[in-house]
């Protein structure tokens, strides 16, 4: 039996695979009674006003609260005073690991965090993706391997990490899909900045970022990488430190950050010569540019 406390996006969008799988959902608590009713109506499960009934009757329970409730839920499970012992009791959180559940285990729980690589925002759209979603897991206890198994017996694809990289990981993601986007925008800004308007700027660039989107998932990021740095083009790179310098400090520094990391992936590539790598390094030396 899986129990939810938190009845969102994520809870009810998992509580619904769950059940499309034939798992016996126990039900749902949450902030509002009305949220754990909707979410439990579509699961065919109950809806519990507390906690404590909704853990006397699941053997896995799922907080897919908000971060910041987490810790909450932890002194409310605690409070209630329940045998932990052959219970799993996990989070979907990215950015916490299991040892916010620290005191569940003191109480013989077995814990978990379950991050599915995935966004949330429409529910119908999640639950047809969740098939093909990776889910990264790190816990302990003594049925933290059945646990592991019966999401693996129902399609889901899970990936083992250490408790102690959660944060690292999280930092990871963040990278690749919230800064990707404030990437996007920092372009967009610089089109703006010579009278393009956002729309246009987006149609402008919509081509060269799918392409490139597609090279990296298809040839990985070392042959998806071409442009000035990849073929030691000095002058190019000179003009636009000079331009950016003058134009915009920030989107300067983004540029010399990031033009660095990018040497290094050439210089794995081993195609340019070690002169060029060491010019290009001076160019793109940060706290020069800035003066
Ligand atoms: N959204 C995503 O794309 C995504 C992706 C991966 C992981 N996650 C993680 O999944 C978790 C849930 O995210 P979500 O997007 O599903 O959040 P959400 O849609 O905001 O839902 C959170 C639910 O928790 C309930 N809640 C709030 N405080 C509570 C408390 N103290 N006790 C019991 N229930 C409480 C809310 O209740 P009421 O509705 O009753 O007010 C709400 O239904 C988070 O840890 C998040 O980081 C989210």
């Amino acid at each position: 039996m899986i129990g939810f406390i938190g009845a969102g996006n994520v809870g009810t969008t998992l509580g619904m695979y769950f059940h499309k799988m034939n798992m016996s959902i126990s039900g749902y608590t949450s902030r509002t009674y009305i949220s754990a009713k909707k979410s439990a109506s579509k699961t065919n499960s109950k809806t519990f006003e507390n906690i404590e009934n909704l853990i006397i009757s699941s053997k896995y329970v799922m907080i897919t609260t908000p971060d910041d409730a987490i810790e909450d839920v932890v002194a409310d499970i605690i409070m209630t005073n329940i045998n932990l012992n052959n219970k799993v009791i996990c989070h979907t959180s990215g950015a916490h690991p299991s040892s916010v559940l620290e005191p569940l285990y003191q109480k013989g729980a077995t814990i978990a965090s379950l991050h599915p690589i995935l966004s949330f925002a429409d529910i119908e759209h999640a639950l047809s993706l969740l098939h093909h979603t990776p889910f990264t897991l790190e816990g302990k206890g003594n049925i933290i391997n059945e646990f592991i198994q019966l999401l693996e017996d129902n399609k889901l694809k899970i990936y083992n990490i250490k408790t102690k990289q959660k944060t690292l990981y999280h930092a990871s993601a963040c990278i690749v899909s919230n800064y990707l986007v404030t990437l996007m925008d920092t372009g967009v800004q610089m089109l703006n900045m010579i009278g393009f308007d956002s729309k246009t700027s987006l149609e402008l660039i919509e081509p060269l970022v799918k392409g490139t989107l597609n090279n990296i998932f298809e040839k990985g990021p070392e042959s998806a990488l071409s442009g000035p740095i990849a073929r030691g083009d000095i002058s190019t790179i000179q003009k636009h430190i000079e331009v950016l310098s003058k134009q915009n400090k920030d989107i300067n520094n983004i540029y010399s950050v990031l033009g660095n990391k990018t040497l290094d992936i050439v210089m794995r590539k081993n195609t340019l010569d070690e002169n060029t790598v060491n010019n290009l390094r001076e160019i793109l030396k940060n706290e020069k540019n800035n003066d």
